[in-house]
């Protein structure tokens, strides 16, 4: 499995980050969830004040935070130089703002140069929106995983506090539309990708599903 490469993607609330994080666990391989770097980059600019809905402002600044992802499926964390950003990257303030973050090419290509220089010889799963269709599209086995709006919404509910299914559903639609038809690397189904409907599936159905995949395709070297 050293040289393998899971690419995990789809929309928000799909239920990729608690199945990447257990596929990982079950195959021992390293994690990278590719989104908190894109929200640790929207709270860098929050927090230096730029106006992160002017592109022209988010890519001239975007080459000067050092971002610092680790791997360990148990404890993924995520640093902005030496600060801890794994509770401020979850913000309604960041979320709010990382559509707009992630669409600007420059970010794009910096942070999708730092992935791949993470993934390096393999043995990982990959979680996030173009990881099959941009990062790594050689990628042995690649996954899309989709849920219905409700599900969706509940399950970002649930991990929420001070939120109603009907508001997340809404804020969902949004970054979703913004997501899947930015100019840069929309979110789409990557050719050779498995489409997963997780709506029906326990967490553990979800992983299961996974790994029968990787049984089947996940060849080395991919
Ligand atoms: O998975 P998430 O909700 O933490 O992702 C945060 C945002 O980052 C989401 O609005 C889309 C963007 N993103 C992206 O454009 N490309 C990725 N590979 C991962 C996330």
């Amino acid at each position: 499995m050293a040289g393998l490469v899971v690419a995990m993607d789809g929309p928000s609330g799909s239920g990729k980050s608690s199945a990447s994080r257990g596929v990982a666990r079950a195959l021992r391989l390293r994690y990278l969830d590719t989104g908190a770097m894109y929200r640790a980059m929207t709270w860098w600019m929050l927090e230096q004040g730029v106006d992160v809905a002017d592109p022209a402002a988010v890519a001239a600044r975007c080459g000067e935070p050092e971002i610092i992802s680790g791997t360990d499926p148990d404890g993924p964390t995520i640093r902005v130089g030496s600060t801890d950003v794994a509770g401020p990257i979850r913000t309604s303030e960041v979320t709010g703002s990382v559509s707009a973050v992630a669409a600007v090419p420059e970010v794009r290509t910096r942070l999708v140069a730092l992935q791949r220089e993470i993934i390096g010889t393999g043995g990982i799963v990959v979680e996030g929106r173009d990881i099959g269709t941009v990062v790594w599209p050689e990628a042995a086995v690649k996954i899309y995983l989709t849920a219905s709006a409700e599900a969706r919404a509940l399950r970002r509910t649930a991990e929420l506090s001070g939120t109603t299914v009907e508001a997340q559903q809404a804020a969902m639609a949004r970054r979703d539309t913004l997501d899947s038809t930015r100019k840069a690397d929309p979110l789409s189904m990557a050719d050779g990708a498995i489409e997963l409907d997780t709506t029906p599936l326990t967490l553990q159905e979800v992983i299961d599903a996974v790994l029968s995949v990787v049984a089947r395709q996940g060849g080395p070297g991919g």
